[in-house]
């Protein structure tokens, strides 16, 4: 179980505090598929980050499993079973996809077959990729593929999905969604994933509208979709009902 409790991420600019994140309390179960949707800006990277380790929140705790991890680095959140794909993953030249699936799987070697199994879940031909190089030669879309597949080979208990949608095609796209909705059904892991997608935001457990740093609103895809669908012109209903509600 994951619980985030009253976390705040402040950066200082042109001399005075600006929150990015702003007194954040919430639990994720486990085996749980929570999405956190929300405009541009609102702080939903910077909250998957600050779950990572790759932020350091300014105040209040993570909790894993009953655990203060708030003050662990990002290696050892990812040895307790943490993982997060980046909204724009980085390249590494001179490392392989095979190498790249070999070191996130933890073993010394990867099969063919094995690799072949995480590229295919996320529409990718292992015969194509895996000796190629994790480097700018790559496109957007393959390199954001290549990342989710090493998520899925990493075989964690909590996994962070940042727009995966972001740069893929439909037919991927479709693809990856039935991943999400497989490992979901398995139990196995909890997921939270950052989309903007009426698809993914479907398969949720829990949708969870994050802006300007704070939980503006959370409940069932079926209630939650419909009114991020009417908030097509203007302000959002939402945002500006919870903001006024807060
Ligand atoms: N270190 C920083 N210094 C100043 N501002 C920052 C810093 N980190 C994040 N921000 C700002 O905090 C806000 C939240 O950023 P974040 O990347 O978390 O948004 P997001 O919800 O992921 O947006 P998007 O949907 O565009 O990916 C943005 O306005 C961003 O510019
Ligand atoms: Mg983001």
């Amino acid at each position: 179980m994951l619980e985030l409790k009253h976390l705040s991420y402040a950066v200082q600019e042109g001399g005075s505090s600006l929150g990015i994140l702003n007194d954040i309390s919430l639990t994720v179960g486990d085996g749980k598929l929570v999405v956190f949707t929300g405009p541009n800006g609102g702080g939903k990277t910077t909250l998957a980050k600050s779950i990572m380790g790759l932020v350091t929140p300014t105040a209040g705790q993570i909790l894993w499993n009953g655990k203060d991890i708030t003050g662990l680095g990002i290696t050892e959140r990812a040895k307790l079973g943490i993982s997060y794909g980046f909204q724009q993953p980085p390249r590494f030249k001179g490392l392989t996809v095979r190498d790249l699936l070999t070191l996130a799987s933890g073993n010394e070697r990867l099969s063919k077959d094995r690799c072949c199994q995480y590229l295919t879940r996320v529409g990718l031909c292992a015969n194509d990729y895996l000796d190629r190089e994790v480097d700018a030669s790559l496109s957007g879309g393959e390199v954001k593929r290549i990342e989710i597949a090493s998520i899925l080979a990493r075989q964690g208990r909590l996994m962070i999905f940042d727009e995966p949608e972001a740069g893929i095609d439909l037919w991927s796209f479709a693809r990856l969604t039935e991943t999400f909705e497989q490992l979901h059904a398995a139990g196995g892991a909890t997921m939270i994933i950052i989309s903007h997608q009426e698809r993914i935001i479907s398969l949720a457990d829990e949708v969870i509208v994050v802006g300007e740093g704070r939980l503006r609103h959370r409940g069932a895809p079926e209630e939650i979709l419909p009114q991020i669908l009417s908030d097509t012109l203007g302000g959002c209903p939402v945002l500006t009902k919870e903001a006024n509600a807060l």
